[in-house]
C-alpha cells in the first residue's frame, strides 16, 4: 500500500517535472517571453536584468556587438529548424553545464577549451558574495571543483523554468577541430595529465594501435592524434559511454537548438563579447575578463598540420561527427581538409 504511494507521487512528480519542462518550451520563442511587467527576482536588487538590459538595447540603435549577436542567433535558429526533426524535452540532466548566477542572472553553459577556467573564475568573483575580488588569483583546479558554482540541474523544474526564462542564456563556442586538436595537446601530449592516460589512453592504444609495447599499453601516454581519431569515430566509443566533455561536441553539451541562447560568444572575439556580457550584466566596472596571453594556444595552421595525418577517409567520418557544430555556429569547412 505504502509503496503504491510512493510511487503515485514520484509518477506525479516526474509529471509535474515533464509538465513545467514542456511549457518552457511553448513559452520560448522570443516575442512571448514575460518581462515587461515581471521584475525579476535578484535577491531584492531592483536594477534591471541582464536579459533585460539585452531586449531594451535591441529596440535602440544597434552596435556592431549587437548586429553580430544578431546575426548568430538568426543563423542558430535556421539551422536548428531546418536540421532537427523533433523537439524533445529537456531533462535536468542536459543542464549539467549550464552554471547560475543568481545575484546577476545569468546562466552560462560552459564548454571545455573556450576559455572555460577564466569564466568560471569570473563567475566565481559574480557570485562569491566578496570572497573574490580578482578572477586570476584563483586558482584554475580550485575553478573546477564542483560545489564553487552551482548549475542548473540542481534546482527544482518551476525554478529551472523561471531561470530559463529571465536570465541572460550565453555560451562560447570556438572552430571545433581547433578546439579538437587543443584537447588533444592538453590531455594527450602533456606528461602531467596521467589520469586522462590511465582513463583513455590505455583503452585507446587497446583498441587502435596494431602492435603495442607493453609500457604504451599500461601508462597510455603516447596516443597519437591520429589513434585519437579513431577512437572518436569508432561506433562503440559513444556505445559504452558519453564522450568525455573535452571533446564532447557543444550540440550535446549546452543543446543550442532546445536552450535559446541570448549571447553566442566566440574564441575568436573572446574579450570583445566576453566584455560585452559583463557589461549586460552591469559589473564591467566591478570585474574584467582575464586577457589571455598564453604562446601555446591551438591555433588553425596547428590544426592543419595534426590534421595532415590523417587519411581523407577519416577526416570526413570526422567532420560529420562535428558536422552540426560547425553549421550552428558559422564555421566553414577547413580548406586542409581533403574531403573529396
Ligand atoms: C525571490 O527569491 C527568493 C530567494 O531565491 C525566494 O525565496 C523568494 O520567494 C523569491 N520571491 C519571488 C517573488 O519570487
Ligand atoms: C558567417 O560566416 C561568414 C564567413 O566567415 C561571415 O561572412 C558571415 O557574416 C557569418 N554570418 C553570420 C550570420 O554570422
Amino acid at each position: 500500500m505504502r509503496k503504491t504511494k510512493a510511487g503515485r507521487l514520484f509518477l506525479a512528480t516526474c509529471l509535474g517535472s515533464f509538465f513545467f519542462l514542456i511549457l518552457y518550451f511553448q513559452n520560448s520563442s522570443r516575442s512571448v517571453v514575460a518581462l515587461g511587467g515581471a521584475r525579476t527576482n535578484f535577491t531584492g536588487k531592483s536594477r534591471r536584468s541582464p536579459l533585460q538590459t539585452l531586449l531594451n538595447n535591441d529596440q535602440l540603435e544597434q552596435s556592431a556587438v549587437q548586429a553580430t549577436q544578431l546575426g548568430r542567433r538568426e543563423m542558430l535558429e535556421e539551422v536548428c529548424r531546418s536540421h532537427t526533426r523533433k523537439r524533445r524535452v529537456l531533462t535536468p540532466e542536459d543542464l549539467r553545464h549550464l552554471v547560475v548566477d543568481d545575484e546577476h542572472g545569468l546562466l552560462y553553459c560552459y564548454v571545455p577549451k573556450v576559455a572555460c577556467t577564466n569564466w568560471k573564475r569570473v563567475l566565481m568573483v559574480l557570485t562569491g558574495k566578496g570572497r573574490y575580488h580578482e578572477p586570476l588569483a584563483i586558482p584554475a583546479n580550485e575553478a573546477h571543483v564542483p560545489g564553487n558554482l552551482r548549475t542548473l540541474s540542481e534546482y527544482s523544474a518551476a525554478e529551472i523554468n523561471r531561470r530559463l526564462r529571465s536570465y541572460l542564456k550565453f555560451i562560447f563556442v570556438r572552430e571545433p577541430f581547433e578546439r579538437l586538436v587543443s584537447a588533444y595537446r592538453n590531455k594527450f601530449t602533456r606528461s602531467y595529465n596521467t589520469a586522462f592516460h590511465k582513463r583513455y589512453g590505455t583503452k585507446i592504444i587497446r583498441r587502435h594501435r596494431l602492435d603495442p609495447k607493453r609500457g604504451s599499453l599500461e601508462r597510455g601516454d603516447d596516443v597519437s592524434f591520429e589513434e585519437f581519431v579513431y577512437y572518436l569515430v569508432d561506433p562503440r566509443t559513444q556505445q559504452k559511454e558519453p564522450f568525455n566533455e573535452h571533446w564532447e561536441r557543444v550540440h550535446s553539451l549546452c543543446h543550442p537548438c532546445l536552450i535559446h541562447y541570448d549571447i553566442v560568444g566566440k574564441y575568436e572575439t573572446l574579450a570583445e563579447d566576453s566584455r560585452y556580457v559583463l557589461k549586460l550584466a552591469g559589473v564591467d566596472s566591478e570585474v574584467h575578463f582575464p586577457t589571455s596571453a598564453k604562446t601555446t594556444r591551438t591555433t588553425g595552421d596547428m590544426a592543419a598540420k595534426f590534421f595532415r595525418d590523417i587519411s581523407p577517409f577519416y577526416q570526413k567520418k570526422l567532420f560529420n561527427l562535428y558536422r552540426m557544430d560547425f553549421l550552428l555556429f558559422n564555421y566553414s569547412t577547413p580548406a586542409y581538409l581533403k574531403l573529396m
